[in-house]
């Protein structure tokens, strides 16, 4: 029998601020690519609501104004961060990152910027593949755990240092499904 997981303590950002937030930073793209083509990245598994959030939010803020056309394209990338004695934190490439990002305008949609040391590295790898531009799109950002500098251009929320779950962040692959973002009580 497994463990039972711990319970969500509190709501963090309810679904209405998710949304609303969601919506501006969907404004905000839509003004910056007008009329060009942004693959959207998302990093798996954790940005998947996010992501699919905000390509809507971008859709809905050309309806809103149609001369901000954005043609967007879906791409995904999968990292694994694993444990390594000679360094604080390695990270490495699973799937997706292909040629096919050349010279293209890449928008990174993360779930959580904590450490940085997966955004780093996913920045150096992406390069390799000569894009034309590269910025970051974030729902969350926990600045106070930052260990390696990291540009972000989009963020929707800064959080203080505390363990998150729901919208698509999890706790041992649970809580995705929470419509919200939750502090966790580690127990
Ligand atoms: P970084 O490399 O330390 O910036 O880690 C980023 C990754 O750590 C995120 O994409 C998440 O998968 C995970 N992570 C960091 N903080 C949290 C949290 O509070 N809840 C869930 N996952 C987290």
């Amino acid at each position: 029998m497994p463990a039972t997981n711990p319970l969500p303590e509190s709501v963090l950002i309810s679904e209405s601020h998710l949304q609303n937030r969601i919506h501006e930073l969907g404004a905000q793209i839509a003004t910056d690519y007008e009329n060009q083509e942004l693959v959207l990245l998302g990093v798996l598994r954790g940005s998947v609501i996010f992501f699919a959030d905000l390509a809507r939010a971008i859709f809905s803020a050309q309806l809103e104004n149609p001369v901000k056309e954005v043609r967007l394209r879906f791409e995904f990338v999968q990292l694994m961060s694993y444990q390594d004695s000679t360094k604080p934190s390695a990270v490495e490439l699973i799937r997706g990152g292909t040629d096919y990002l050349e010279q293209r305008h890449i928008l990174i949609v993360e779930d959580i910027v904590d450490t940085g040391h997966t955004l780093k590295f996913l920045h150096e790898h992406l390069w390799t593949l000569k894009p034309k531009t590269i910025k970051v799109c974030t729902l969350l950002d926990k600045p106070s755990q930052r260990q390696v500098p990291v540009a972000i251009d989009y963020t929707g929320f800064e959080i203080p240092d505390t363990f998150v779950v729901g919208y698509g962040l999890d706790y041992a692959q649970q809580y995705r499904n929470l419509p919200y973002i939750a502090v966790l009580k580690l127990i």
